[in-house]
């Protein structure tokens, strides 16, 4: 940081929740204008911002990023994700990024396990049939589903959100297998079942979890290819990132029964979502509500609040990304 300000001067450039805006506007000098372009919000203002608030529908990628004015020294996201923002052109700039990690966890998590559930217990033909009024009463062959119940459940990224879904799929009686960068030990070692590959976890799992971010490594990773490897009687699910997936791929693997069904709640090149998948009664959807909670979504803000608040005093919150 340049200078030390009393109060940041902050372009919010997401529409957050009333009592969140309100809250930064106790905090900051905060200008709120919503816009899916900050930079050119910023460098068209006559305001000199000492950092933005930014989100998913805000992204700052590297030309945003190269074209902020000198005064801007701080990129707080209100999302753990941090795929939308170009993070070697902040570096490369010397802006800090903050982001949300730990206080959306129990939330994303609740949400993993209500697509894991909704996958298995067909819900998408389960409310088409009661609400369009075609339920003709119980029978014994009606929407059969699976019990996850003794299933093997394969979380791809053990993070912090991997652990809270393998804790409460460990209440529902599953199984925990899962792959990540760096095998859990000591403390942390709950009884989870490590496996080295993505093709290996695939194999094994009943219900198959992506909870790892998107990055370079992981962008296009669950294709074809891997999904050979699931057997026909698999969920998959995704919580993380769309672009993840090859939606295609997972689409004929649905369609020719390679894969039995699948919770989705993030899409490539979001709101689009693949045509194929409504195609698909297998398919259990949300619109990325992952951390669409009221508890989240304040803490959420709060925790950025607080980051800049300690950046601005010359202080390293956890939360710095970079
Ligand atoms: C939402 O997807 C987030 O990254 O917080």
């Amino acid at each position: 940081m340049t200078s030390v300000r009393e109060r940041l001067s902050v372009l919010v450039a997401s529409a957050f929740l009333p009592e969140v805006e309100a809250e930064i506007a106790n905090a900051f000098d905060a200008t709120f204008e919503a816009t899916s372009q900050p930079a050119l919000t910023i460098r068209g203002s006559d305001r000199e911002f000492d950092a933005v608030l930014v989100s998913l529908d805000a992204p700052m990628p590297a030309e945003a990023i190269d074209s902020l004015p000198e005064s801007v020294r701080a990129i707080a996201t209100y999302s753990v994700g941090t795929d939308h923002i170009d993070l070697v052109a902040a570096r490369t700039r010397g802006i800090a990024v903050f982001n949300t990690p730990g206080v959306l966890s129990d939330s994303v998590a609740e949400n993993a396990i209500f697509l894991m559930l909704g996958a298995a217990r067909r819900a998408t033909e389960s409310i088409a049939l009661i609400r369009d009024r075609k339920w003709p009463g119980w029978n014994p062959r009606q929407l059969v589903g699976v019990e996850l119940s003794g299933r093997r459940l394969g979380i791809l990224g053990l993070g912090d959100i991997g652990i809270r879904i393998a804790t409460r799929a460990q209440a529902l009686g599953m199984e925990i297998l899962y792959c990540n960068r760096r095998r859990i030990t000591g403390d942390e070692d709950r009884g989870f079942a490590f496996r080295a590959s993505p093709e290996e976890l695939i194999a094994e799992a009943d219900v198959f979890m992506i909870a790892t971010p998107s990055t370079p490594e992981t962008r296009g990773l669950v294709d074809t290819e891997l999904l050979r490897h699931a057997h026909s009687g698999s969920i998959l699910v995704n919580i993380a990132r769309g672009d993840i997936v090859d939606d295609e791929a997972l689409i004929q693997a649905l369609s020719e029964g390679r894969v039995w069904a699948a919770g989705l709640d993030v899409f490539a090149g979001e709101p689009n979502v693949a045509a194929g998948y409504f195609d698909l009664p297998n398919v259990f959807m949300l619109p990325h509500i992952g951390s669409s909670t009221i508890e989240a979504r304040l803490r959420m803000g709060r925790i950025l609040i607080e980051a800049l608040e300690a950046w601005r005093r010359g202080r390293a919150p956890a939360n710095r990304v970079c």
